[in-house]
């Protein structure tokens, strides 16, 4: 049988380096957690929240699928935000894309992947829905890049909407909501200036 021993020694090794450097970090995490920061990515192996904005584990709670889309009917993605907002009082909700997607690249170029097609098909929304932009985009790089974009702020758009979010703002909670987008090539995640702290705000 195979146990990955690998993986394990190298988890070892990390654990033991974490506690030399800052002794007790694992025994004040064991008692609670409390991120400021809701993180909604990608599930791609290259975009791993947490090391990616350099911070330690507990700072950030993360939800990552496929494409990293927001889906009404999500209760995975719904009870995540639920429970980031409600009970660990988070004070941003991120959902942070990428260049050269996967899930985007399966719509653009029409792939048939199976069960995941269903998936992307909300990606798929979201391009038929700006047709005439990426129309207008010659380079199939350039427009690839457009639908990560915009399928970015679409589900920022999603997080908005979802009755978790509407409810922490008619309750005065400090929420705010970001669309960033990582890039593979360079390691920089661009703002793309969604930012939204009341329904005023989400236009
Ligand atoms: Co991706």
């Amino acid at each position: 049988m195979k146990r990955l021993p690998e993986l394990l020694e190298r988890n070892k090794q990390w654990a033991a380096k974490v506690s030399q450097e800052n002794p007790g970090f694992f025994e004040a995490l064991s008692h609670q957690q409390a991120p400021k920061y809701m993180w909604i990515g990608c599930a791609d192996s290259r975009v791993p929240a947490t090391q990616i904005v350099d911070v330690a584990p507990g700072e950030i709670f993360v939800h990552r699928n496929v494409a990293n889309v927001v889906v009404h009917s999500d209760f995975n993605c719904l009870s995540t935000l639920q429970f980031a907002v409600e009970v660990l009082k988070v004070e941003h909700v991120i959902v942070n894309g990428h260049y050269g997607c996967g899930g985007v690249r399966a719509v653009t170029d029409n792939l048939e992947l199976g069960l995941v097609d269903n998936w992307v098909g909300h990606v798929r929304d979201v391009q038929v829905r700006n047709k005439a932009e990426l129309d207008a985009i010659a380079d199939p790089e350039a427009r690839n890049d457009r639908l990560c974009e915009l399928n970015v702020i679409e589900q920022a758009h999603n997080v908005c909407r979802s009755t978790v979010v509407r409810a922490a703002w008619r309750n005065g909670q400090d929420l705010t909501v970001h669309g960033w987008i990582y890039s593979l090539k360079d390691g920089i995640i661009r703002d793309l200036g969604f930012c939204a702290s009341s329904p005023a705000d989400v236009r």
